[in-house]
């Protein structure tokens, strides 16, 4: 049998992963009809505004689904609607660290994938492929297999792929216009073959061929953890130089910038910082330390738990240095913290540095000022009461107050603190925010952001990562 033309896609799961991935998919694929589906109505609901008030922000995705809404998008509610007409099933839901039992603050809870995996089974009349598209441990696929084998209703069979996303937020549309590569794993059989076929005749429609790259499940699997693991290590290698560097009077941009201009490095992903958030990095190696404990590999295990470890560090460092500037005591004192999403052109707050930095600063009882260009103030609210469980929100919002500008989030304060690369943050009158400090007034770039030299002529003081405080 030839492998199946696809014509109906649907995705499970409408978040930063699902939500772009399919709509790119609709965009370049005007022959399929997509539906992304979601349990969660208020999510829904924003995707399907009337003013595309979308419920995630990413640079180019409105101008995507403006284009296919109504078309060959569409978003709902109805899962078991989308799982009876689709071909082909994407299963894009969320895997987050174990909070409790076996495995937990390691391993991934993967109930949302079983949950999802096994309303396939319940609901298919037809056959089906279906392809892991959420991040999963090794070996996830065949427990998918056997879900939706022991569930299936005769003639109904179920090909299961991997397919790992490698978009990055912030870049997801440009990412998922020009992907370094797509991976899609399945079984070496005939039928997984036929099935990974046509999955890749579904994205040939815009990613050249030879970037399409066809490996066994397994493999596909480990690729995901192992390429954020790798990019993840980078950034804590970084980031444990910039203690060196701070310490010794070198420049981490030097270093890095020297580093990087070797070939077999390149100078992508080298940029010290306050530490990497996001809700996959950490998530990911926590992961693949607790694989390889499952299968007995000690050393390894305790490899990728470093660069967890060094993260934290990193944090933890960036606060202290704060306090420790700041005459040792930020008690009562206004800190100014600009950013609160867990890097640029993005609204996503998970695992975001801003929110352990807060965290401390409150700890320390300093009043923290918190501006955001795109996160939303519940959620940020939300945040800090989940990092702040000692504290009622009451006692948070005494101490934390929420800002429409950064101008206006200085006003008073004795440190302005950057703890996202929002571009904005770069071109702010920092003359002008200065006049309105307290003094002496002090900058901590915790992103390598603004210039350094210019702040300091302007009158501040300036304590940049890796580098020496002036
Ligand atoms: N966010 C990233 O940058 C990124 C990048 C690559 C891979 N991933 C992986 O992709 C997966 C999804 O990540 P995300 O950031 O999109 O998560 P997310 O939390 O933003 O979205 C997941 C969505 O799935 C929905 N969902 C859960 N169970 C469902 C069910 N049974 N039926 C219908 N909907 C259901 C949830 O309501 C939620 O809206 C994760 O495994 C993640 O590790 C994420």
């Amino acid at each position: 049998m030839a492998p199946l033309k696809v014509t109906k896609v649907l995705c499970i799961g409408a978040g930063y992963v699902g939500g772009p991935t399919c709509a790119v998919i609709a965009l370049k694929c005007p022959h399929i009809t997509v539906t992304i589906a979601d349990i969660n109505k208020a999510r829904i609901d924003a995707w399907n505004s009337l003013d595309f008030n979308l419920p995630i922000y990413e640079p180019g995705l409105e101008d995507v689904v403006r284009q296919c809404r109504g078309r060959n998008l569409f978003f709902s509610t109805d899962v078991v609607k989308g799982i009876k007409e689709a071909d082909l099933i994407f299963v894009s839901v969320n895997t987050p660290t174990k909070k409790s039992g076996v495995g937990a603050g390691f391993a991934a809870d993967l109930n949302y994938v079983e949950l999802a995996t096994r309303q396939i089974a319940e609901v298919a009349t037809t056959s089906k492929i279906v392809v892991e598209k959420s991040t999963v441990p090794c070996r996830t696929a065949e427990s998918m297999r056997t879900i939706l084998e022991a569930n299936s209703k005769p003639n109904c069979r179920f090909d299961i792929l991997s397919n790992p996303e490698f978009l990055a937020e912030g870049t997801a549309i440009s990412d998922l216009f020009n992907p370094d590569r797509v991976l899609i794993g399945s079984l070496q059989t005939t039928e997984g073959k036929d099935a990974c076929a046509s999955l890749a005749a579904i994205y040939a429609n815009w990613v050249p061929k030879e970037n399409i790259l066809t490996v066994g499940l397994w493999s596909s699997e480990l690729s995901k953890l192992a390429a954020n693991a790798m990019l993840a290590q980078r950034i804590s290698s970084v980031n444990a130089l910039s203690a060196i560097c701070e310490a010794t009077g070198a420049n981490i941009d030097e270093v890095a910038h020297a580093v990087g201009y070797d070939s077999r490095m390149g100078p992508k992903f080298l940029k010290a910082s306050v530490g990497f958030g996001g809700s996959c990095f950490q998530k990911d190696i926590l992961n693949l330390v607790y694989l390889s404990e499952s299968l007995h590999l000690p050393e390894v295990a305790s490899y990728w738990r470093q660069v967890v470890e060094m993260n934290e560090y990193q944090k933890r460092r960036f606060s202290k240095r704060v306090v420790d500037t700041l005459f040792n005591t930020i008690t009562g004192k206004q800190i100014t913290v600009l950013g609160f999403a867990f890097k640029a052109d993005t609204g996503d707050t998970r695992e975001s540095a801003a929110i352990t930095l807060i965290r401390d600063f409150l700890s320390e009882r300093a009043f923290v000022n918190v501006y955001d260009p795109k996160v939303e103030e519940s959620q940020i609210w939300y945040d800090l009461a989940e990092a702040c469980p000692t504290m009622t929100l009451d006692n948070i919002k005494k101490q934390v107050k929420i800002h429409k500008s950064a101008l206006e989030a200085s006003k008073n304060a004795e440190a302005v603190v950057i703890a996202t690369e929002w571009k904005e943050f770069k071109e702010i009158d920092w003359a002008e925010v200065y006049k309105h400090m307290k003094k002496p007034a002090f900058v901590f770039d915790g992103r390598l952001l603004v210039d350094a030299d210019a702040l300091s002529k302007i009158g501040f003081k300036v304590a940049t990562i890796g580098r020496p405080s002036i």
